[in-house]
């Protein structure tokens, strides 16, 4: 990893839209004055950054999943794991460690607003990188996703879409703990693999099987839990798959992010006649119990009884490359750039680096 200025606040910010994938060019980089803070602010250091496809939407304009699009010459927005070098706000001290919205930028200085939804990380040992995956909102959207809203039992069918994906990696793995037959979803060959490495029962590749068709065939009983990362089609052929007393957890819907107008579901009836119900769930209504999903998921890991699924790349100045090659369709679990070393950070990921 090479070494970034430490005297200057780093940033990568828009410097035009992207036509197809991310290239160089959509990028600019620059270098200001590291901030000052004031009253009640922090100034954080960087230590690791997210990538996910949902930001080559946001530097096209677009207004997706509740964030506002970008504006030429804006610092790319993402959420980042970075560590508390001086603090003006009793809250939080020197040293503490936060995930939340920091931007790519290797410094930030925060009034932390409710927008930037800031949340301290406990040290669990293990590297805070996982703030960005098992640890941050993709383990904790799985964890209260599947047990508060799906409510797996032992032995019953759960599917999962978008299974090779930061939160339905970790859905499969909890499944399984809860001691249930999983059959997930993915859209090639090497995913399928990878599922299916992570304890399913069952593999399907949406992109070449015939979905409807494939969940007859396995799920011959019926769909005991369907967790929705995709929304459409997908949504749509469970819905003609439920079992008596099912539960759909609606957790995403990201076929769906580039219509213009919503899918248009015609068979939601389907839930009456099974007495299923369909739940949607928001992962910051459940932050009252994070700490306590933190230590179990922690455990969790601690125990290999889970995996995180990571890809991570090194170095603040390899983020626009990094963010291009996630369009390529081989993003497993979640992409993430280390900026620099955090604590309990061995460079040693227990999962895929
Ligand atoms: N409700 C909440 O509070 C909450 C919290 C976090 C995330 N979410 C939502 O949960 C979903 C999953 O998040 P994530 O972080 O796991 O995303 P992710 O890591 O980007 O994974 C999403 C997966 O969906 C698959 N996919 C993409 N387009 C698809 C399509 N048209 N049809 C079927 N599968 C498709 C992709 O793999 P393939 O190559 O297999 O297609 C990818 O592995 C997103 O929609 C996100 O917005 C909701």
């Amino acid at each position: 990893m090479s070494v970034i200025n430490e005297q200057k606040n780093c940033q990568w910010r828009i410097a035009r839209r992207p036509t197809g994938n991310v290239v160089n060019e959509d990028f600019s980089y620059h270098e200001e004055e590291i901030p000052v803070i004031r009253n009640n602010e922090l100034l954080l250091k960087t230590l690791y950054l997210n990538l996910a496809p949902v930001m080559r939407m946001y530097m096209s304009g677009e207004s997706i999943a509740g964030e506002k699009g970008l504006d030429i010459g804006e610092i790319i927005h993402g959420r980042g794991v970075a560590e508390v070098i001086e603090s003006n706000n009793s809250a939080y001290k020197p040293g503490d460690i936060i995930q939340g919205q920091i931007g790519w930028q290797t410094f930030k200085k925060t009034k932390v607003t409710e927008k930037e939804r800031f949340r301290k990380m406990n040290d669990c040992g293990l590297p805070f990188s996982l703030g960005l995956s098992t640890l941050g909102m993709t383990g904790l959207s799985a964890y209260f996703g599947l047990l508060a809203c799906g409510k797996p039992k032992k032995n019953e069918t759960i599917v999962v879409s978008g299974a090779a994906g930061g939160v339905g990696s970790t859905v499969i793995q909890i499944a399984k703990l809860m001691g249930c037959r999983v059959i997930g979803l993915a859209g090639n060959q090497a995913k399928c693999n990878l599922i299916k490495e992570l304890g399913c029962d069952e593999v399907i590749n949406y992109k070449t099987e015939d979905v409807r068709q494939a969940l007859d065939d396995i799920c011959k009983d019926g769909i005991d839990v369907y967790f929705d990362n995709v929304g459409g089609d997908i949504l749509s052929a469970c819905l003609d798959n439920l079992a008596q007393d099912s539960r759909i957890v609606l957790c995403g819907s990201i076929s769906e992010y580039l219509y213009h107008k919503p899918y248009g579901l015609n068979n939601y009836t389907k839930l009456r006649k099974t007495n299923s119900c369909m739940q949607g769930f928001f992962i910051y209504n459940h932050s009252d119990q994070f700490d306590e999903a933190e230590k179990e998921l922690s455990t969790w890991l601690k125990e290999k009884k889970i995996k995180p699924v990571e890809h991570i790349y090194n170095g603040f100045e390899n983020m626009p490359d990094a963010l291009s090659n996630i369009y390529d369709g081989g993003n497993f679990g979640v992409a993430l750039c280390r900026i620099r070393y955090g604590p309990n950070d061995n460079n040693q990921s227990i999962g895929r680096s």
